[in-house]
């Protein structure tokens, strides 16, 4: 199985929100197979977003949770508030929060269990940055990150481990990852989070992420340790987007 993943970011409102995710429903139909599909509009959209794909396959995704259970946090959205809205997947650590928000390995791991505790998939975005690359030490830095955040997690077994590898230089940049990096990458991910959690390499699922878009969105799905892309830029295309899609639709339909 596929998954595509469709992060809006902050670049949409509830409107355009409800009419990409509409467009996406209408372009799949008819389909026979279909790759898990996520959507990840803004916290605002969440609600309409959810009525739009209800009795569908397409699946809801927050962007962002709260580090905290409940209480006196303000402007913060807890894991059992998205769950109450629908929420099946939740992106966490995104390179933007990590940078802008300055969000770190441990609110991260705080993230992820608050996020098991509502049944919501944690989608774990790591990557390293151009400097990081540029001195060799990509693999270390991302080996960290997964180490760290899921230090002393206690993992449910049902839960499903999803990652996503998005190195930080190849966000929004329009200069993708080769497969070969990427490759070479989800290895270091998979190791390091199987160790952590002491599952089977095979269990845990990652995701590349970064300028993904309809032209180059095959070369990495095509690959069997890609377990699906998580697109930014391209998922606010309608067009771009469903031709990720196909790309999906095609693998998943070869792999049968
Ligand atoms: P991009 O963003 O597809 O625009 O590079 C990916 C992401 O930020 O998740």
């Amino acid at each position: 199985m596929k998954t595509i993943i469709a992060n809006y970011k902050m670049h949409l409102g509830v409107r355009e929100s409800v009419a990409l995710a509409r467009g996406v429903l209408r372009g799949i139909r008819g389909a026979d197979v279909l790759p898990e599909i996520v959507v990840c509009p803004s916290y605002p959209a969440l609600a309409e977003v959810r009525k739009a794909l209800a009795r569908s396959h397409v699946r809801l995704g927050a962007q962002n949770v709260a580090a905290e259970a409940a209480g006196a946090v303000t402007g913060e959205v807890s894991a059992a508030q998205l769950a109450d809205v629908g929420c099946a997947y939740t992106l966490v650590g995104h390179s933007e929060r990590r940078r802008g928000a300055h969000e770190t390995d441990a609110d991260v791991h705080a993230k992820i269990v608050q996020l098991h505790a509502a049944g919501i998939t944690p989608v774990v975005c790591v990557g390293e940055s151009a400097e990081q690359r540029a001195n060799g030490s990509a693999e270390s830095a991302v080996r960290g990150q997964v180490l760290r955040a899921l230090e002393g997690a206690v993992w449910p077994r049902k839960m499903p481990v999803m990652f996503a590898y998005e190195p930080v230089w190849a966000i929004g940049s329009g200069q993708p990852a080769t497969v070969a990096d990427v490759l070479a990458m989800h290895r270091v991910v998979r190791q390091a989070a199987a160790d952590a959690l002491g599952v089977a390499e095979d269990e845990v699922a990652v995701l590349y992420g970064g300028s993904v878009d309809g032209e180059n969105a095959y070369q990495y799905l095509r690959e069997r340790e890609v377990r699906g892309v998580l697109v930014g830029s391209a998922s606010i295309k309608m067009h771009e987007f469903l031709r990720i899609v196909d790309a999906a639709i095609d693998v998943v339909n070869a792999q049968q």
